[in-house]
């Protein structure tokens, strides 16, 4: 099964991925987590990259479909996967295509992760991860048990560089021009299914599993 999850910045893609990730056994593809890796790492990769990515913008195509191209090679992979943040353009949803009937496969679904923008500033301004185990909180939705540390390995939380206000802002612009008409490109290959992001994290994992 290989799933891609759309929908812009602060929808709960990673969220779900995760919990698809525990449930079904497909491991999680996040670019976002990928690209940031390779940024604290300051490899090459991430220098390139964080000059993007701290201003909201998208990293070039040619970077990430190579990235995809790797990583969906690997052995866990086999048996399917869930991608967080990719694609997000349509050369890269083209590429994907055609990188996975080489393989004699092909995408089975594209969730659609609909929301209104109140939500998303409050959900991605509230957002903590942990910096050694990149667990994803919330200080309202979903807090962790001692303020500031994580849950699962008493690391220390963090707000990510991109999630103040102004790159906001610019994330959700270029969203809106270059990853929104994915939602068309999935429409017409019959594979596309909206779900209501609003909905508690729990709601949004049940309707998912609904049309798995
Ligand atoms: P990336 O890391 O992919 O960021 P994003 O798409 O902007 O998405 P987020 O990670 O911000 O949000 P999410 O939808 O995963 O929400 P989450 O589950 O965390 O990309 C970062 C950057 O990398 C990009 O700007 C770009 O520069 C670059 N990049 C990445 N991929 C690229 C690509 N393919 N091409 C080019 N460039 C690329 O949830 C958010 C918060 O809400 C959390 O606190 C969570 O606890 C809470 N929450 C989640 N679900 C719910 C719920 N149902 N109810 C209440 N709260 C919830």
């Amino acid at each position: 099964m290989i799933v891609v999850l759309i929908g812009p910045p602060g929808c709960g893609k990673g969220t779900q991925a995760k919990r698809l990730q525990q449930t079904r056994g497909w491991p999680q593809i996040s670019t976002g987590d990928m690209l940031r890796r390779a940024v604290e790492q300051k490899s090459k990769l991430g220098l390139e990259a964080r000059a993007f990515m701290d201003r909201g913008a998208l990293v070039p195509d040619s970077v990430v479909i190579g990235l995809i191209e790797d990583r969906i090679q690997e052995k866990d992979c086999q048996r399917g996967f869930v991608l967080d943040g990719f694609p997000r353009t349509e050369p890269q949803a083209t590429a994907l295509d055609s990188v996975l009937s080489a393989k004699g496969k092909k995408l089975n679904h594209a969730f659609y992760f609909d929301i209104s923008n109140d939500e998303l500033l409050a959900r991605l301004t509230g957002r903590r991860t942990c910096g050694q185990c990149g667990s994803v909180f919330h200080i309202k939705n979903n807090p962790p048990v001692s303020v500031g540390k994580c849950d699962k390995c008493s690391g220390i939380l963090v707000q990510r560089d991109d999630d103040t206000e102004s790159v906001i802002g610019k994330r959700l612009e270029v969203y809106r021009e270059q990853t929104a008409p994915l939602v068309e490109f999935y429409k017409r290959q019959n594979i596309l299914d909206t779900i209501d992001a609003s909905l508690d994290a729990s709601t949004v994992e049940d309707e998912i599993k609904k049309y798995l």
